[in-house]
């Protein structure tokens, strides 16, 4: 396969074939990925951060990811910009693309990344719409279940927390939608379900936490109640807490993602044991956007060069 569309806006534009593409290219990467073994691929190229709302870990792998490829990067600081005299943010990205050769957007709206995308020449990544898309989560979130479980089909997943405003929910279930009997459970509150849109055959609501332990769960992938997308009287309305307790009773090929941060939903006593894996999906983040960076700007070759 070769890289052939502008954008990465939602995970629907890749298929099976392309993301284990990805996932390949992440993997001739892999040993690259450590900060003593930089690369020159992407040297001359310059990435553009664009962050409307607060990241800690896409934009922190992505600055690394483009650093370790021997590429530079500019980090847009809202609060000191001309966003600040009223400039509009169509005008603002228009501006930085004249100083770049890619560039990652976080936006709180949903599908406006992709309204960005269309006015502008160079390539875009979403990272993070809303409670849209957070396509470049699910490819890692991919790469880490393929390196965990050892495989991305015959599935059975749980998604747990606020599967309505999760928007790394609503990425990773399109993903492994592309494998073969995967099986989709949701445990969220009321009011915070599953859109209906993600709902099919292959996708069950469950209503107690609890009856995970009936699933035979390969993933749980736990996710944070995004309160900040609520009105205020909804804020304090949900809860819940996975715990020692809880994780006494898993299977042991059992493993608890969670896209990260955390509030109180994943309890830091259990961080210690070997199925709770969020710190190795944000190092796997690395080398994921790494490939990404790398094809998208047309070094898929010199990727693959590495591999021989
Ligand atoms: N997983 C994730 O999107 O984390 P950040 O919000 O810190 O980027």
């Amino acid at each position: 396969m070769r890289w052939d569309r502008k954008d990465l806006i939602s995970i629907d534009q890749l298929d099976k074939e392309d993301i284990d593409h990805i996932l390949r290219c992440a993997e001739i990467l892999e040993p690259y990925s450590g900060r003593a073994n930089k690369l020159l691929l992407c040297k001359g190229e310059i990435l553009y951060c664009v962050f409307l709302e607060p990241s800690t870990r896409t934009q922190g792998s992505f600055v690394t990811a483009m650093l370790t490829l021997g590429g530079d990067v500019q980090i847009f600081n809202p609060e000191a910009s001309s966003l600040k005299k009223s400039e509009s943010r169509s005008d603002t990205l228009r501006t930085l693309e004249q100083f770049c050769d890619i560039v990652v957007i976080r936006d709180p709206q949903s599908g406006s990344v992709a309204q960005y995308a269309d006015a502008l020449d160079i390539p875009v990544i979403n990272a993070g719409d809303g409670a849209g898309e957070h396509p470049t989560q699910a490819l890692l979130d991919c790469f880490t279940i393929k390196r965990e479980c050892g495989r991305l089909s015959n599935l059975n997943v749980v998604f747990m927390g606020d599967l309505k405003y999760g928007r790394t929910v609503h990425s990773l279930i399109r993903a492994l939608r592309n494998y073969h009997g995967n099986k989709f459970y949701g445990y969220s509150p009321a009011g915070l379900e599953m859109p209906k849109e993600l709902h099919g055959s292959d996708f069950m609501r469950i209503e107690n936490m609890h009856d995970v332990f009936d699933l035979n769960p390969d993933v749980i992938y736990a996710t944070r109640i995004q309160k900040e997308r609520m009105l205020p009287e909804e804020r304090d309305r949900f809860s819940y807490r996975i715990d020692n307790n809880f994780i006494q009773k898993l299977p042991k090929h059992a493993r608890i993602m969670h896209p990260f941060p955390r509030v109180d939903e994943l309890d830091t006593e259990i961080d210690n044991d070997p199925r709770v894996i969020p710190f190795k999906q944000i190092r796997y983040g690395v080398q994921t956007r790494m490939a990404l960076l790398a094809l998208m700007l047309g070094h898929e070759e010199e990727v693959f060069s590495l591999a021989k």
